[in-house]
């Protein structure tokens, strides 16, 4: 039998009977015509329940995939002969070629990886819009340093980062965020992961209490809690963490991980308010803050706040920044701003760590700063996210009216929808990427898992109007698809 069910992964059951079943019929293992076993049959002989296999079976017919004959039984549709065999060329419809990647539940928002190699699919989170990247001019700027390069480009990096990058970086941070430091607060590390395990080997032990966003960044979650740090979830409403919340579950702890300027994953700016009560807050305890302002340079409406930094008059707040959303990921650099009097500190743990980004690439990096590409580049990117953003919201107004109410808020790199049609968000997603769409749920995002009703529509890779319009469409038809199996209503 052809069909295998895997307890061990997080693809419910159903989804995965769909899965071999469609492989299946792709691979020419099932054929049109073809009788499939009687629900009660599969459910006994798989030891599930006999809803899971209508339910599978249910999704299957309303693609065309399966016809049911009454008391006959199921059959592979005739239909399929009229597959292309080529489906990627084929735009409408949920038809789709399944893009190759393992098909577990969504587990983060980097790229995963197809038979090509690495790559964007629609929706995916977090990734600037690589098709906009001045790829010629950073290949110029690249051939130039490393033709001109020194012998200590080749030597082993500064701990700290390269000098002239952390100045480029302190007039960037002036103009830009508000804050005011030097060239010595500034810690270059090989991407935010690093970043903070610089932060946590400098100031934290195993053991130590952290206030966490809910929902919140996963990957840093994962990361801290990996390394033995206890994270305490402190819930996110219209105004950002709630502080209150945060000082009567958890008043001593040692350290707050907040994303103020657009909270990672829903968006929502930290009120002013709720700012200065967190410094108060940190002010008191001695507690650190660790700022992560990861894309606070896509702010659509207005100016966006300056970095909560810049009203940390006491020293207790840790600012990170990254390049992966202002160039691209695969840069891997990001930085630290740390307190002056503790720069000895953070650089006897930089040494020891050996976090460096490679010089070349921190070189690279600061003559597009120098050279004011950096600031024409922002403003290219700003205005189209805007514009990006906007086609995706038309293209749902259109398409997903009854499905999605889109939860706006004045800036990021994705929008958030509130799925109004009853469909759990963790089934939407989880069928979704199974047809090559990298929508995810909120659920992932919580450390008290619970059922959300929230979808994640990263826009930044979606070009033009007609794109949005035809993702929007394979969503409806997500939806139907999903709204006509019993057991999710
Ligand atoms: C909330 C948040 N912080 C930081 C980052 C940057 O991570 P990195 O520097 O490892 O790319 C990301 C990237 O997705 C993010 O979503």
């Amino acid at each position: 039998m052809f069909l295998k069910i895997d307890t061990n992964i997080n693809t419910p059951i159903y989804l995965q009977i769909y899965q071999r079943i469609h492989e299946g019929i792709k691979s020419g293992q099932l054929k049109a015509g073809q009788r499939l076993p009687a629900v009660r049959v599969l459910a006994s002989e798989l030891n599930v329940a006999r809803g899971t296999i209508e339910l599978a079976y249910q999704l299957l017919v309303s693609e065309g995939l399966l016809e049911t004959k009454g008391a006959k039984g199921t059959f592979i549709s005739q239909t399929i002969k009229n597959l292309p065999t080529n489906r990627s060329k084929e735009p409408e419809g949920l038809y789709l070629e399944q893009k190759a990647f393992n098909q577990t539940a969504p587990t983060n928002n980097c790229s995963k990886q197809n038979t090509n190699g690495y790559t964007v699919l629609p929706f995916q989170l977090g990734t600037p819009a690589l098709d906009a990247f001045p790829h010629k001019l950073w290949a110029r700027i690249s051939a130039r340093i490393l033709r001109d390069s020194h012998f200590d480009l080749l030597s082993y990096p500064d701990a700290q980062g390269l000098r002239q990058l952390r100045e480029g970086l302190a007039r960037y941070l002036m103009i830009s965020r508000g804050i005011h430091c030097s060239p010595e607060q500034i810690f270059i590390s090989f991407g935010h992961r690093a970043s903070l395990q610089l932060i946590a080997q400098s100031l934290f032990t195993a053991g130590d209490i952290g206030w966490f966003e809910e929902p919140g960044y996963h990957i840093a979650r994962d990361f801290l809690q990996q390394i033995g740090l206890k994270l305490i979830p402190i819930s996110v409403d219209g105004q950002g963490i709630n502080v209150k919340q945060g000082v009567e579950a958890a008043p001593a702890a040692k350290f707050a991980l907040v994303t103020p300027t657009h909270q990672s994953p829903t968006n929502v700016t930290l009120t002013l308010e709720r700012r200065l009560a967190l410094l108060e807050w940190a002010n008191q305890q001695g507690s650190w803050i660790i700022e992560d302002d990861y894309d606070g340079e896509f702010h659509y409406q207005g100016r966006p706040l300056p970095a909560l930094k810049s009203l940390d008059s006491e020293e207790r707040v840790i600012y990170c920044g990254t390049f992966s959303k202002v160039l691209y990921p695969a840069l891997r650099l990001s930085y630290i701003v740390v307190p002056p009097t503790y720069h000895d500190h953070f650089n006897s743990t930089a040494m020891i760590m050996g976090n460096q980004c490679p010089s070349w690439q921190q070189e690279i990096t600061s003559t597009f700063i120098q050279e004011g590409h950096f600031s024409r580049h922002l403003r290219k990117m700003r205005e189209l996210y805007r514009q990006r953003r906007s086609f995706l919201i038309e293209a749902i107004k259109i398409k997903l009216s009854d499905v999605f109410e889109v939860e706006l808020q004045a800036g990021g790199m994705h929008i958030v929808v509130k799925i109004i049609n009853g469909i759990p968000a963790i089934q939407f997603s989880q069928l979704a990427i199974y047809h090559g769409l990298k929508v995810e749920a909120l659920d992932d995002w919580l450390i008290n898992k619970k059922e959300s009703d929230c979808l994640l529509l990263g826009f930044t890779n979606i070009k033009d109007k007609q794109e949005s319009l035809m993702l929007c469409h394979k969503l409806n038809e997500i939806s139907h698809n999903l709204l006509s199996c019993e057991e999710l209503k």
